[in-house]
């Protein structure tokens, strides 16, 4: 019997709505034949895909960040505005983007969805200057040519696009337009600079690592001028191969789930900024996205071999309660660093590897949704103290052969706005049911109890066209004994969260 103590007084941190953000890239069928298909039945009279719109409104989705990725680093946001749309070669992809959805569709798709707008720039091939254009023409009143552009286009008001970083992971070679860490910084400190002289309302983060010397020239430069510092985590990195870790090798991916953002916690400490600057862990995901051939220097020139492999990434067998079980670990992660990690972005929403995968026919949700339905709409906005006098070990022998041992249950206990106490229960164990017995204060009894479980019969369970709800969410009413312990009993590789 595992036991877990709830200390509702202690409350730890306040998360932000906005770790529960999303990000859509100009990539294989995320905008086009995903959030944006005007010849599909289901498309609304802007051409969105209403049956998308309405699962992500369920999920309530904060912020969306916008058009890359790798995309971005050679984009043109000038020929995705306006009455006149000029297709582009998109030389991140390699292919061409016709940008019929660009900034003014960004900003009716937010609309619709009632959430932020986050623009991430071109400072791959582009500079500083498109950038600042970039924001007069969504953020000036009628000030200049490209507010005045707008305003034509039919958008009177400005757009209060309220999040801009700087670059995409500007620091790798696969990146066009990469870096080097002192040009880097010079360059973030004087678009920096820049944006915030025509907004200074914005809020502007840059593409940085969980890496030291990175990071410190960005700070030493660039620190006075940022909000936020962006990194981002693909786990298992299968970009090329498309060699998905197992259920055991994806939960061995679980022993260091917050490396990243305690090394930049450290460096935000150090520097000072620990408060001021917060981490936007803006592209988050167990999966990488596979694109054989994309990066470095032989490239073929066979569709075949670079662009055909893509539709792999459409594979719903490929996403089984392994991503569901490690997405909730990582959300258990945000908000257990809620107090730095303010936004965070699921890569990407919609098809890839996403919460959403669309069909000429529907939509399939896959475990992965699930888990954001039961986060955002089920737990609190305040961390408060749990503790397990003492944790199951697991066993596990990573991709790479490391034999690493982990938690068996990741949980996490909230306090919510109606009073109620949420807590988040994950079971990562392959086999074998676990009995976890939660042990509330007497002046925080709870009278009732609501278990939200997401479970399926084995690890590889996942939805699909044909089996749409084989992973769903199901609801059962635990006991609640006299002493106020409520004791549960966990499916494996389950995902649960508790009311009392
Ligand atoms: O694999 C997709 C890419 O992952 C995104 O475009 C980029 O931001 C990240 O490296």
């Amino acid at each position: 019997m595992q036991t877990l103590v709830i200390n509702p007084d202690r409350v730890l941190s306040h998360r932000n709505p906005m770790i529960y953000g999303q990000f859509l890239e100009h990539f294989h069928r995320q905008i086009y034949g995903g959030v944006y298909d005007p010849s599909s039945p289901f498309a609304n009279a802007l051409g969105f895909r209403s049956d998308v719109l309405d699962a992500l409104r369920r999920i309530k989705v904060p912020v969306i960040r916008w058009p890359g990725g790798c995309f971005v680093s050679s984009y043109d946001w000038k020929l995705g505005v306006g009455k006149q749309r000029v297709p582009a070669f998109d030389k991140a992809w390699r292919v061409e983007d016709p940008n019929t959805f660009g900034t003014d569709e960004f900003y009716e798709l937010c609309k619709a969805l009632n959430c932020e707008m986050y623009i991430c720039t071109n400072a791959g091939t582009g500079s500083m200057e498109p950038m600042s254009d970039w924001l007069e023409y969504t953020n000036l009143e009628r000030e200049g040519r490209f507010a005045r552009q707008r305003i034509e286009n039919g958008y009177a008001q400005p757009f209060g696009v309220k999040y801009v970083s700087i670059g995409n992971e500007n620091y790798g070679s696969w990146e066009l337009g990469a870096k080097e860490k002192g040009e880097w910084a010079r360059l973030v400190a004087e678009s920096a600079k820049l944006l915030k002289r025509v907004d200074p309302r914005v809020e502007v983060s840059a593409a940085a690592l969980p890496d030291p010397e990175w990071n410190m020239e960005l700070l030493k430069h660039a620190g006075p001028y940022l909000d936020w510092i962006s990194i981002h985590e693909y786990w298992d990195a299968i970009h090329t191969t498309n060699a998905l870790a197992s259920y055991e090798q994806a939960m061995a991916y679980t022993e260091k789930l917050d490396d990243s953002i305690r090394r930049v916690e450290g460096i935000l400490a150090a520097t000072g900024y620990s408060g001021k600057i917060r981490i936007a862990f803006d592209e988050w995901n167990l999966r990488g996205w596979y694109h054989p051939n994309a990066h470095g220097a032989n490239l073929p020139n066979n569709p075949e071999l670079y662009i055909a492999p893509r539709d792999r990434n459409d594979e719903n067998s490929s996403y089984t309660m392994a991503d569901t079980v490690f997405t909730a670990c990582f959300l258990n992660t945000l908000l257990r660093h809620a107090d730095s990690v303010k936004m965070a972005n699921y890569a990407p929403a919609v098809n890839t590897r996403g919460l959403i995968y669309t069909h000429r026919d529907g939509i399939v949700l896959r475990g992965t949704y699930h888990v954001f339905d039961l986060f955002v709409n089920q737990m609190g906005d305040r961390v408060i103290d749990l503790w397990a006098p003492e944790q199951q070990a697991m066993p596990v022998v990573a991709k790479d052969g490391r034999e690493a041992v982990v938690d068996a249950l990741d949980a996490v206990a909230t306090r919510r706005q109606d009073g109620r106490i949420a807590v988040s229960l994950v079971n990562k164990r392959a086999e074998g049911t676990m009995q976890v017995s939660l042990a509330y204060p007497p002046n925080d009894r709870p009278g009732a109890a609501v278990l939200h479980s997401i479970a399926a019969d084995t690890a590889l369970a996942y939805n699909d066209v044909d089996a749409p709800e084989r992973v769903r969410i199901s609801t059962t009413e635990p006991v609640v004994r006299e002493d106020g312990t409520v004791t549960l009993c966990l499916q494996p590789h389950s995902v649960h969260v508790l009311l009392a």
